[in-house]
């Protein structure tokens, strides 16, 4: 049994800031942003707002758009880097704010490549029979782990959600995932305190240690090389020519990782979905906000051969080849 994708949603607060805020909150420039990431604006949820309220939108217009009923879903799957508490799942939010009483419900722990592992997971348990129908979500409020008075990261990040609807199909479909970890890298990305590790203290918030910390320019190398390594590799794997692949869809990070790779892949810029000028990198929900607008915006059509493909904190990286069949 082939699982496939029949439907998605997205969600992303009304709340704008531009480059043009942040420049009033530190120092740094809309120029420097837009030339260096390809970021102009980016969302931010309001106070109340957490990711599983993010992640229950997108799933709600993903249930619509792919006719069903909240009691129809057998299984949640949530990826996100910023959710709502360590435990419960915020899957176990996301099923009560929808109402999918009859769902499983789990998280998978990836952080920007969450939607990939989760796309990945929840297509075994299509081809196994075990589960009918499943969600995936990715969501993120990630203004509430970013640090505003860190200008290597907080022009970098957005809150979102987005949501698809795995099922078997008769048509298209998925047709190979790849997926893959380094957890040497563990510290180029990470949110350092408030696991048991370093668990939450008066210091461990007098030192920041509560928002995300990077080395952009480690995790850029990191990037270009995944990104071009994982795209080519899929495509092998499924044994389809790039020249075949009508859209690639990669984790929106940053426009200079994305060309980087994409020139090394020879693969034509104007077949990528590119959405971070938008958003910025709402890490798990990056591409099934960029998807779903692909499909909205009548880019991806019926029979298109579509590579999600994603990298992140771990490290980790990993791709979806896809037979688009709505
Ligand atoms: N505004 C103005 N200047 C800034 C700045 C900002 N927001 N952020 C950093 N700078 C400065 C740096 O302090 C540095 O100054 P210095 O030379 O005086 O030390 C200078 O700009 C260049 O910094 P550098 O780190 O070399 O810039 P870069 O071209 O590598 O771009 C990133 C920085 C973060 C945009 C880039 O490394 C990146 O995108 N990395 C990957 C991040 C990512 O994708 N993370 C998520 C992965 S899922």
């Amino acid at each position: 049994m082939r699982a496939g994708i029949i439907g998605s949603g997205a969600y992303v607060p009304k709340k704008i800031i531009s480059n043009f805020d942040l420049e009033k909150i530190v120092d740094t420039s809309n120029q420097w942003i837009s030339e260096r990431t390809g970021i102009l604006y980016r969302r931010k949820a309001d106070d109340n707002i957490c990711s599983s309220d993010l992640g229950a939108e997108a799933a709600k217009i993903a249930l619509k758009n792919a006719n069903l009923n909240p009691e129809d879903i057998d299984l949640i799957i949530a990826a996100s880097s910023s959710p709502d508490r360590i435990f419960p799942a915020t899957a176990c939010l996301i099923q009560n704010k929808i109402g999918a009483k009859n769902a499983a419900a789990f998280d998978i722990q990836a952080a920007c490549t969450g939607f990939i592992y989760a796309v990945t997971t929840a297509a075994q348990y299509i081809s196994t029979g075990l589960y009918k129908n499943i969600l995936v979500v990715g969501c993120e409020v990630l203004s509430k782990i970013t640090d505003f008075k860190d200008r290597n990261t907080c022009v970098l990040f957005g809150d979102g959600a987005g949501a698809v609807i795995l099922s078997e199909v008769d048509y298209g479909g998925i047709i190979t995932n790849i997926l893959g970890a380094d957890g040497s890298g563990s510290e180029l990305l990470e949110l350092p305190a408030g696991g048991t590790s370093e668990p939450a203290s008066f210091d461990t918030v007098k030192e920041r240690k509560h928002y995300i910390k990077m080395r952009g320019c480690e995790v850029f190398k990191f990037a270009v090389r995944v990104l071009e390594d994982c795209t080519r590799k899929i495509a092998e794997k499924a044994n389809v020519s790039l020249k075949d692949i009508d859209y690639i869809i990669p984790h929106q990070a940053n426009i200079r990782i994305i060309e980087a790779a994409i020139k090394r892949l020879e693969y034509p810029c104007e077949r990528v979905v590119v959405n971070l000028n938008k958003y910025g990198n709402m890490s798990s929900a990056s591409i099934p906000v960029a998807l779903h607008e692909a499909y909205q915006t009548g880019k991806i059509k019926r029979g298109h051969k579509i590579i999600l493909v994603g990298f992140g904190a771990g490290l980790t990286w990993g791709a979806n080849l896809i037979e688009w069949t709505l």
